[in-house]
């Protein structure tokens, strides 16, 4: 047995060997501008082109100093007042950039990909492909695992083959399919690997990142709230105040269309497939979901009478648009919450919208990334000293102490209970 465990030892140091350099493959990539820059950044900031906040390319060589990004990214707030150069930008760009938590070396990396960028990169919308090392991993294991069964084999036969020369008479060797070690071996290995993937889809169940039904109408997010500017909120307001945030009535719609009967804009219409649509067309439907009479009234159009006295106009019945993001029952996620009071960007969770001529779901709405946010943002804490912030924290003595003796610098949302389960399930 003692020359077994020696080829096992040396196996498993050699697993242990690749294991360790794998994750420190994975530690290194953690430090890849791009990806920081996709996770953090790309939802106001494009790195060749002004956004919603200017390209990043050469945005060190363009500020004061060198060190200016680095200050500006972690210190948004009061810079936002207290730099001129800060100042400037806030007043050209018109939004406020959000407050990211990185490190120096992080920025730096972000700023550094930034630079060197050149554009013929992903189209817009591919999600980022993560680099997957689980196929090297896997394949490796497979090589090791038969490096080691044909050296046990190699073993058995020069030992059976000495055997035979000595003249030593030994009970037949048990074959290695009948070899209890390694059934045992095989059937653990299986019921590991199968269990791991039983899991993980069991997890993923419901989510469905990327979703992009086709919707009753042709509605493009990015010819109205892109090329034509019109607010979230003028659709979507009771995400201000209310757990939803609601998709409008066939009345909104007719605020703007009862004048707006063809489309004329500068967007070319097609669908993820290719195929062009009408956009006139389009309206039209919309139209008919209104009882609406384009024809009528001298050619400006007016609603169908109601003759069945049903109090709509005959004919009209509600879009029945298609719901893309849905978390599961036991899930509690409030709009209001996170776009009034934690003053969170509907681009950070919903991609760019604003882009999208069909909308599709960005994030992956896991639990995870829920999480992560909360232990990475941070709350609008009230500042006793100077009465600034969300008064409601006050109530949080500790935090104030700490904060009062520098032991806090910020508070997160982590630390006012933002990953307590009953927070997030009924
Ligand atoms: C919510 C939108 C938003 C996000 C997210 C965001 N920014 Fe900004 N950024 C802006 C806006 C807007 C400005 C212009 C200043 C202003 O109005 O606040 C800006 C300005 C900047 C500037 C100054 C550029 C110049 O021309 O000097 C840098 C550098 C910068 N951001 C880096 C970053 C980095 C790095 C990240 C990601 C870690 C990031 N930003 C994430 C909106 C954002
Ligand atoms: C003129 C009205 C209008 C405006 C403005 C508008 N939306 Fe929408 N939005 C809709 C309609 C209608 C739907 C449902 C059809 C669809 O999914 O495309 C929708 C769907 C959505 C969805 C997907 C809902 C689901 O089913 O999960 C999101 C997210 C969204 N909008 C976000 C935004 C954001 C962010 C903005 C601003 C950048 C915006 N919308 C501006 C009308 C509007
Ligand atoms: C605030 C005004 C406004 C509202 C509200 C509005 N639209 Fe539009 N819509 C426009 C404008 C402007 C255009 C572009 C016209 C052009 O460029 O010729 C347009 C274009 C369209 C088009 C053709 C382009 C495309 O996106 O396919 C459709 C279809 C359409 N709207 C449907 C809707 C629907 C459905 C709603 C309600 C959810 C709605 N609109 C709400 C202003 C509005
Ligand atoms: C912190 C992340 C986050 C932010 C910020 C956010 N949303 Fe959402 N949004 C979600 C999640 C999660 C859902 C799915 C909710 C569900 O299924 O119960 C959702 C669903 C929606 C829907 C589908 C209808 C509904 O209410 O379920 C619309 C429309 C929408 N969001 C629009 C917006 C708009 C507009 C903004 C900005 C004003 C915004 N969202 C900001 C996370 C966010
Ligand atoms: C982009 C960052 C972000 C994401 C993603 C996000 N949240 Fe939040 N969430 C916040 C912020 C910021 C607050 C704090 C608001 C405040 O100041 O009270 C918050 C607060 C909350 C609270 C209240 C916590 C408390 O202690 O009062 C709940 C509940 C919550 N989020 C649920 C969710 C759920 C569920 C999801 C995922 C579907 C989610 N959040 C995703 C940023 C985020
Ligand atoms: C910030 C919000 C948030 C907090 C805090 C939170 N969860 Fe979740 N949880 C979610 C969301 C969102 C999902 C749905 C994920 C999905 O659809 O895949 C979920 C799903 C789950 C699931 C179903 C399995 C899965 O991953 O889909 C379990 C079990 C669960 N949570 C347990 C917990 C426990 C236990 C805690 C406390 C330690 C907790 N959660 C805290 C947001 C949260």
């Amino acid at each position: 047995m003692s020359r077994y465990r020696k080829i096992f030892n040396r196996i498993f140091a050699s697993l242990l060997l690749l294991i360790v350099f794998l994750s420190f493959d994975q530690k290194t990539f953690a430090q890849n501008g791009e990806v920081l820059f996709k996770a953090n950044c790309s939802s106001c900031h494009k790195p060749d082109k002004d956004f919603t906040g200017p390209a990043l390319k050469g945005a060190r060589d363009r500020e004061p100093s060198k060190e200016w990004a680095y200050k500006w990214v972690d210190n948004v707030n009061t810079m936002a007042t207290a730099d001129p150069y800060a100042k400037g930008l806030v007043a050209k760009y018109g939004s406020m950039m959000t407050q990211q938590n990185l490190k120096v070396e992080e920025i730096k990396a972000i700023l550094d990909w930034a630079d060197t960028y050149t554009p013929p990169g992903p189209p817009p919308g591919t999600p980022v492909a993560e680099p997957d090392n689980s196929m090297l991993f896997g394949i490796l294991t497979l090589v090791l695992g038969l490096i080691a069964f044909i050296l046990l084999q190699v073993n058995t036969n020069l030992r059976k083959l000495s055997d035979e020369k000595e003249g030593v008479l030994r009970s037949e060797p048990v074959p290695f399919y009948r070899n209890k070690i390694f059934l045992m071996t095989g059937i653990l290995v299986l019921f590991t690997v199968a269990g791991y993937f039983f899991v993980n889809a069991a997890i993923g169940l419901g989510r469905q990142q990327n979703y992009q039904p086709q919707q009753p109408i042709y509605y493009s997010h990015q010819v109205h709230a892109g090329t034509n500017q019109i607010s979230c909120l003028y659709c979507h307001g009771s995400s201000q105040d209310s757990k939803t945030a609601g998709i409008p009535s066939v009345n909104v719609c007719m605020n703007c269309h009862k004048a707006i009967n063809k489309y004329e804009g500068p967007d070319k219409l097609v669908r993820e497939d290719g195929t062009a649509v009408n956009g006139t067309d389009e309206i039209q439907k919309l139209y008919s979901y209104a009882g609406w009479d384009l024809k009528a009234n001298a050619g400006k159009g007016t609603y169908n009478p109601d003759n069945n006295g049903d109090g709509i106009p005959d004919g009209a019945h509600p879009i029945e648009w298609i719901k893309i993001h849905n978390l599961p029952d036991h899930v509690y996620f409030n709009h209001s919450q996170h776009i009034k009071v934690g003053k969170q960007q509907c681009q950070t969770c919903h991609g760019p919208i604003q882009e999208m001529p069909e909308v599709y779901q960005f994030a992956e709405l896991s639990m995870g990334w829920c999480i992560n946010c909360h232990r990475e943002t941070k709350v609008d804490f009230y500042n006793k000293a100077d009465s600034t912030g969300n008064k409601f924290y006050s109530i949080y003595e500790k935090f104030h102490e700490d904060i009062k003796n520098k032991k806090l610098d910020s508070v997160t949302v982590e630390k006012i209970g933002g990953t307590e389960c009953q927070k997030c399930h009924y």
